[in-house]
């Protein structure tokens, strides 16, 4: 058996492996970015064929990195981007259309007619998320109704559907494993988060066959070994989660109370709330934070579909920076009088707000406007987000007493700037991790465990250091100025569809 974890993150921009050590230290990694396609306005695809090719040529410079073989490694875990919907032939292996991306707003109609019947409170009530275009149940029903006889091969058997980490399971088991966990199932609005089964009323709903649904498993189930013809031998694949709930994991929020917020290309904050399903009064995701040895463990969650990605937008979009990591720097240089404010709806607005058709916009600007204050709008624009998020949780939780901690990750809390920013716009710390690649941890540590390699949840959240606690500094009343200059730019941007 190898000495070695390795850990797959298919994310929306790119494709990461890391390989960990038995002390769950990194030995190596290797990246992918892959290519964006946007047929049309709100339409977000992507060609599974180089997210295949991108997450094999991870791994291959993952262990080349780290000087390592598929020999060394003992088990897989995998965690990837949610709700990205793919529909392929069981037996060619041939998808039917490109991936529809989670920030795909192509079926907002379909959703839109499912609220006009009234059929969102059913919808609420089992799967704990909204009639909205992010998840995958409409994406599935537009891919049978548009791509000529898929509904028909759908309902003989013949086609297969699956989030990203099912068809990795798929393709990595040389089709045949086809399964999923239980928190990428949780976001298909076909299953029922509290029976925790696919559920016949929304797949009537849906219009989706229940033939070409994966099979549920726990996050820490056995989901097959790999094809030997792939990496030159069988690997057992052990762990997986959406990339969300992973982090959860890999922030070690195991906790009722705990709450992790990860800024990749979008921002997502899931609270950890125990045997509890909460239910929302403030717009905001009942989910699955995982599922482990058969217990449920439940969340509340906050989406927003652009944090990342307004950074990228700065970067590939605008062109007035040459890398990511430049525009807390340019950011640092904005003029401090002027207020500009950047709501970046590029794909409709997600919690609290779930505004599928509303178009990104910017308040504020004047003949000195420059580069550095767009970088800064940006970059705040993410911060204000999270406290419309954090405002709805505490709504939803602080009646019930307990303290909560606010745990960072993804790529762009490396920015210190922006960490202080955020401290300051929440009005609470802000604790940022030694360990970064959470997301990647936590799918790691589902496999280590798994295969007795790792320590256990109690020695594992042990682990887990602070590297820095961002405080806040800044005066109420500023704070309060800003707030509403933010709530009074998506007042507009909303009611200006
Ligand atoms: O729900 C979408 C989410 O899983 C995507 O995550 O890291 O690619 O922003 P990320």
């Amino acid at each position: 058996m190898g000495s070695h974890i390795l850990a797959i993150d298919q994310g929306t921009t790119s494709s990461r492996a890391l390989v960990f050590d038995k002390a769950m230290k990194v030995a190596g990694q290797g990246q992918k970015e892959f290519a964006q396609h946007f047929p049309q306005s709100g339409w977000v695809e992507h060609d599974p064929e180089d997210i295949w090719e991108s997450v094999i040529s991870s791994v291959r410079s993952a262990l080349k990195r780290a000087r390592l073989s598929a020999d060394d490694i003992a088990a897989i875990g995998i965690t990837n981007q949610r709700e990205t919907t793919l529909v392929w032939d069981r037996k060619s292996g041939k998808p039917i259309h490109r991936a529809i991306v989670w920030q795909d707003r192509r079926t907002s109609d379909i959703c839109n007619a499912l609220k006009s019947a009234g059929k969102e409170s059913l919808v609420s009530q089992k799967t704990g998320l909204l009639l909205d275009p992010y998840f995958s149940g409409t994406k599935i029903k537009w891919l049978l109704d548009s791509v000529e006889g898929a509904r028909r091969r759908a309902e003989a058997g013949e086609l297969a559907f699956g989030t990203m980490d099912t068809y990795l399971i798929w393709r990595l088991t040389g089709g045949a494993v086809h399964a999923t966990d239980a928190t990428n199932a949780s976001r298909t609005l076909l299953f029922d988060i509290e029976k925790n089964a696919w559920d016949d009323e929304l797949l009537a709903l849906m219009d989706v066959p229940a033939a070409m649904l994966p099979e549920v498993r726990d996050c820490d189930g056995d989901f097959g070994r790999t094809d030997a013809a792939i990496f030159g031998r069988q690997i057992p694949i052990r762990g997986v989660a959406g990339d969300q709930h992973a982090a959860v994991i890999g922030q070690a929020c195991f906790t009722p109370g705990m709450i992790k917020s990860t800024y990749g290309t979008g921002c997502f904050a899931v609270l950890n709330t125990g045997d509890t399903q909460v239910r929302s009064q403030n717009r905001l995701l009942t989910t699955i934070a995982y599922r482990l040895g058969g217990k449920t463990t439940y969340a509340l969650e906050g989406s927003i579909f652009v944090a990342g990605a307004a950074v990228q937008w700065l970067r590939d979009g605008l062109k007035i920076i040459g890398k990511a990591s430049d525009s807390g720097r340019l950011a640092l240089g904005a003029d401090p009088k002027q207020s500009v404010y950047l709501v970046p709806a590029f794909v409709g607005l997600g919690a609290p707000y779930w505004d599928a058709e509303a178009r990104g916009a910017m308040f504020g600007l004047t003949r000195n406007t420059g580069p550095e204050e767009l970088a800064r709008a940006a970059l705040e624009a993410v911060c204000y987000q999270t406290a419309d998020l954090l405002d709805a949780m505490h709504k939803d939780w602080n009646s019930r007493g307990a303290a909560t901690v606010l745990r960072v990750d993804g790529g762009m809390v490396a920015s210190d700037y922006m960490m202080q920013f955020l401290a300051d716009i929440l009005d609470a710390p802000i604790d940022r991790p030694h360990m970064l690649e959470t997301t990647v941890l936590g799918a790691a540590w589902l496999a280590g465990q798994a295969i007795g390699m790792w320590p256990d949840q109690t020695a594992f959240s042990r682990s887990w250091a602070l590297e820095h606690q961002f405080v806040p500094e800044m005066d109420e009343a500023v704070r309060n100025e800003k707030l509403a200059g933010w709530h009074d730019a998506v007042s507009r941007t909303i009611s200006e569809r």
